[in-house]
């Protein structure tokens, strides 16, 4: 017994090591894209419905090199090939499949995407397809070879294909699986629809072969006066010269490459970014052979006790939580146009803050709500019960978690990395999600960490937050559904809360269900008034939580999920929005609304 109590030990010593002893390296993802050279792949793509993977699996399930992948074509009549993606049906990337063919509505499974196109060739450039984001699982292959496979369905993804295109036509394949699975990043039960396929654009980039991989240019911690940041160059010299400029503050420095990287710094006296004034600098990032461009805004963020501080003054975040849910055609959100939407209906809710839940939402949501002044929760889909103890799994969260800092550290409107949503306790939950928590203020340390947590306890006379993650995070979210999953309406205003942290806490999530349209007494479920009495009564109960610096209700607008089977009533939305999927706004809305302004007026 002894001997494998020493074995159990070691490994455990082993396994942390190894994480611990990864120095702090990126996902290697181009910084910005938006600034970059580069052919758009959206549009029709040839799909095939695979639920078999019978395109990558022979008979005898083994992976063959005959597969869909090939997109062989019949060269002589007597040929026997079972697929053709030319007569194929089509599919619009980014987009879902779910909501784009009836057929596919409750498809989880394995589905081939196709796409061809034309490469002329450069001298001196490098180029790499980039995946905005696929769900669930990617293997990517180009002209019929592998390029690799990605996991995670809401974070972006590159391959170099420089010496893998030929001049003339092209054909990327992408077999997509969005099957769920326990040991998964989520695991196998949401509440949000599983939307499968490549839900956001796909490009082919073009740079300079010595060019400008990724950088990092912030405001100094707890200072106004001070940038600083860094860049990594890919095929650079040592001593090759970069330069960083911001010529609004007409301020221009120079800094050297050693091994890939240049560090800099840069006194200046910027216009601090903050929600009311969101102001951006246009940033510039040149060397001898690459140059780019990237508005940025610069801001402070931290916490004393329980408040919040933006740029050293205490800001309370009226706020609204958001999943990536199209208004109208639902479905996933594809376009800048429709991000800003939803956007707008926060503006008019008066917020300044928003929790984009579970998953990292698009760039472009990020970069919109950054130009309106919104403060920002970014999160990963560490989401219930996943398995804490898989290592596989948290390889997994901690790549999703990197990928997520790698491609917003420069927006200043983040200002929350979440690492996960009403996770159970347990040792391993704990160890789990703090070891995410010190990888991300090692690759991040400008920010706040927090995590949503359902886990109160009942304290003498009301909600004790004693959960043990309130220890590792700088924020506690708390998700709590008084009048709708416990205690009825009446009965929120008087409950009192305390917390063992001194820490601000963000009530992450309160809210309850209402179809829009049916009315009726405020004790009735799904009406209208059942929910606009919940509201009241939950924001007479936080008037009286002290430590409580902000919060986003459940849920800005009503979203698909397949919880939700309630026929005439839910039919598969969670109606707990106060705006309907078709735009309607619930008589809870301007409850909300009018707490929000009331509070400005103060
Ligand atoms: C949970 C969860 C949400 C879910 C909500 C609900 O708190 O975090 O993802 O949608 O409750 O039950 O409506």
């Amino acid at each position: 017994m002894k001997r494998l109590d020493n074995i159990a030990l070691l490994f455990f010593i082993f396994f942390f090591i190894s994480i611990a002893a990864q120095e702090t390296e990126y996902a290697y993802l181009l910084q910005n894209i938006d600034a970059r050279q580069k052919t758009s792949l959206n549009g029709k793509w040839d799909i095939i419905v695979d639920p078999l993977e019978n395109g990558f699996y022979n008979h005898r399930l083994q992976e063959y090199d005959k597969g869909y992948f090939k997109n062989a074509k019949v060269q002589s009549p007597s040929d026997l090939i079972e697929y053709n993606f030319d007569t194929s049906l089509q599919l619009n990337v980014p987009g879902d499949w779910n909501t784009q063919m009836d057929k596919l509505y409750y498809y989880e499974g394995t589905l081939w995407y196709k796409k061809d196109f034309a490469y002329t060739p450069t001298s001196n450039q490098e180029s790499f397809l980039y995946f905005e984001a696929v769900n669930y699982e990617a293997i990517v292959y180009l002209n019929g070879e592998k390029l690799g496979k990605h996991v995670g369905g809401y974070t972006p993804f590159q391959f170099n294909v420089t010496d893998k295109l030929v001049e003339g036509n092209n054909f990327v394949v992408v077999k997509v699986d969005n099957k769920r699975k326990k040991e998964n990043v989520p695991t196998v039960n949401q509440d949000w629809w599983n939307y499968g396929g490549i839900t956001r654009s796909v490009h082919l980039i073009n740079v300079p072969k010595s060019h400008i991989e990724d950088y990092s240019v912030q405001l100094e911690k707890e200072t106004t006066t001070k940038i600083s940041g860094w860049v990594t160059m890919a095929n650079a010299n040592n001593g090759d010269p970069v330069s960083i400029e911001i010529p609004e503050l007409k301020k221009t420095v120079k800094a050297t490459v050693t091994n890939g990287k240049a560090s800099f710094s840069i006194n200046a006296k910027p216009k601090l970014w903050s929600p009311n004034s969101p102001k951006l600098y246009e940033v510039i990032i040149e060397t001898s052979t690459d140059k780019v461009v990237n508005q940025i805004g610069f801001r402070n963020i931290s916490t004393d006790g329980s408040k919040i501080l933006v740029n050293g003054k205490e800001t309370f975040l009226k706020g609204i939580s958001i999943h990536e849910e199209a208004a109208f055609k639902t479905g996933r959100v594809v376009s800048a146009e429709e991000c800003k939407v939803l956007l707008n209906w926060a503006k008019e809710l008066g917020c300044n803050f928003l929790r984009l839940a579970h998953y990292p939402h698009s760039e472009a949501m990020v970069k919109e709500a950054e130009k309106m002044g919104f403060l920002i929760w970014s999160e990963i889909p560490v989401y219930w019960t996943i398995q804490f103890e898989n290592e596989d799994t948290y390889a997994n969260a901690e790549n999703q978690l990197t990928e997520m800092i790698s491609r917003d550290k420069n927006r200043a409107a983040v200002v929350l990395w979440s690492m996960a949503n009403e996770t159970p306790e347990s040792e391993p939950r704990l160890s789990f999600i703090g070891n995410l928590a010190k990888k991300a203020r090692q690759l991040d340390d400008t920010r706040l960490i927090t995590a949503a947590l359902d886990t109160q306890g009942k304290g003498d006379d009301g909600n004790l937050i004693e959960d043990p993650l309130g220890e590792v995070v700088d924020v506690i979210g708390i998700n709590n559904y008084c009048g709708w999953y416990y205690g009825d309406v009446d009965s929120c205003s008087s409950i009192k809360w305390a917390s063992a942290y001194n820490k601000p806490m963000i009530m992450s999530e309160i809210g309850g269900g209402a179809l829009y349209g049916l009315h009726g007494d405020a004790n009735e479920r799904w009406t209208e008034e059942y929910q606009d009495a919940l509201f009241k009564s939950n924001i007479e109960m936080m008037k009286n939580i002290d430590f409580m610096s902000g919060l986003s209700p459940w849920i800005l607008m009503d979203f698909r999920s397949s919880r939700r089977p309630l026929r005439r009533i839910q039919d598969d939305f969670n109606r707990k929005g106060l705006i309907s999927e078709q735009g309607m706004k619930k008589k809870a809305f301007f409850t909300l609304q009018e707490y929000y302004l009331e509070m400005d007026k103060k």
